[in-house]
């Protein structure tokens, strides 16, 4: 065939292009056709018109050169892009300083254990769409700016995201500029001042919200504390089927020093001796039915509470920390997705992805705390 000559006149080519043209030249041939012409043209203006002939055959070899290696050159395009998508996962070496596997085999998510584009490369061919669902009940409206402006820059970036404002005060909720695909809708709650009752009522709202809405419209949710600010990256490492936070405050202790509700009269009681974690009740999330499961069993405790006259520890936190007790999270969020602003960082914990914020009580209101609001 004609182009089985082409070799031995390449490599003359090769020679020829080495010797007459700048440095770098012999390039030439791992070059666009279109940018080989240019640069040949340039060159054929320098030299006397004897030449242009062997700069027309060169650029005609060049040209063959390039279809008939078209093929491999794919394939090593191909090759770079795979590399650059993801590196290879490693069976053998990973974060040694923490667990990154709870006993019964749910991963935990800290830094360095998941690489965002695989995990994105899964997850956005789904056109999945995340629920967030946040109270703020009374002066708690003051956070929804910082909480808001914050997740639109660091919260499920590139998902569809449908905020759900749980308020008894929908005038105070500031206008915050929205993403695309991300949308909020605020719902209207009875005013409260008393813990229990807030608390009862946000697992009715949840509920109902659920049921008549969530399970038709969206894949997962999550519940998150109003006074929560995000300052790194929160994607879908976090989606789950259900999905409990390590309380920041508690992930080094023995299970005996957990503040978890320790009479047996409540329906939230963990004896001593008892327990895996101590999570956070400032997130919980996973699939809608998954997470409605939960919501429906958390209500249904509380209004059994309420009705023994009897409030645990730590309102709704004592009651998850009963639920995933008997119901393992089949996700676990570090200590990294609900950090306190109050406390340092230690090596354990490489970036904060959210902490808790601090309230301004002069910009809020002094009697802020004494209305246990
Ligand atoms: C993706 O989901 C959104 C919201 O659920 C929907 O409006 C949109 O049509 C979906 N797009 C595709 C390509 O399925
Ligand atoms: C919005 O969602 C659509 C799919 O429904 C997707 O094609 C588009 O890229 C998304 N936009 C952004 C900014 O994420
Ligand atoms: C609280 O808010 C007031 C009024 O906006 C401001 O002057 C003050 O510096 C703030 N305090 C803190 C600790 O941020």
């Amino acid at each position: 065939m004609w182009y089985l000559y082409t070799r031995p006149l390449l490599i003359t080519v090769q020679l020829l292009t080495v010797y007459s043209l700048p440095s770098g030249a012999f390039t030439w041939a791992t070059l666009p056709p279109g940018l080989g012409e240019v640069l040949i043209h340039t060159h054929t203006h320098t030299h006397t018109h004897t030449h242009t002939h062997i700069y027309i055959y060169i650029y005609i070899y060049i040209y063959i050169y390039i279809y008939i290696y078209m093929h491999n050159i794919n394939r090593i395009i191909y090759t770079i892009m795979l590399r650059l998508l993801y590196k290879q996962p490693s069976v053998l070496n990973g974060r040694k300083d923490v667990i990154t596997v709870t006993p019964w085999l749910a991963p935990v998510v800290w830094e360095e254990t998941f690489d965002t584009t695989l995990i994105d490369a899964i997850y956005k061919t789904q056109n999945i769409t995340v629920a967030t669902t946040v109270f703020a009940p009374g002066k708690y409206v003051w956070f929804l700016k910082d909480f808001l402006e914050s997740a639109e820059r660091h919260y499920m970036q590139g998902y569809h995201v449908h905020y759900y404002i749980f308020t008894d005060q929908p005038e105070a909720v500031p206008m915050v500029t929205l993403g695309a695909n991300r949308s909020l809708t605020t719902l209207k709650i009875p005013s409260s001042n008393h813990w229990q009752e807030i608390t009862l009522h946000r697992m009715e709202k949840l509920q109902k919200l659920i049921k008549t809405q969530l399970t038709n419209e969206v894949d997962y949710m999550f519940s998150l504390n109003v006074d929560t600010k995000f300052s790194g990256h929160w994607g879908a490492e976090t989606l789950g089927d259900i999905v409990a936070v390590i309380h920041p405050g508690y992930y080094s202790r023995p299970y005996n020093e957990f503040p978890y509700e320790r009479r047996p009269e409540s329906q939230a009681y963990i004896p001593q001796g008892m327990g895996d974690y101590y999570y956070g009740g400032a997130v919980f999330g996973g699939r809608v039915e998954e997470v409605h499961r939960l919501v429906k069993t958390c209500l249904m405790q509380l209004e059994l509470d309420k009705a023994n006259s009897i409030e645990a520890a730590w309102h709704e936190e004592s009651h998850l920390n009963k639920y995933f007790l008997y119901n393992k999270p089949t996700k676990i969020l570090s200590p990294e997705y609900q950090w306190q602003e109050l406390k340092f960082k230690i090596n354990d914990i490489k970036i904060i992805r959210v902490s808790q914020v601090t309230p301004n009580l002069t910009e809020m209101n002094p009697d802020f705390l004494s209305d246990s609001m």
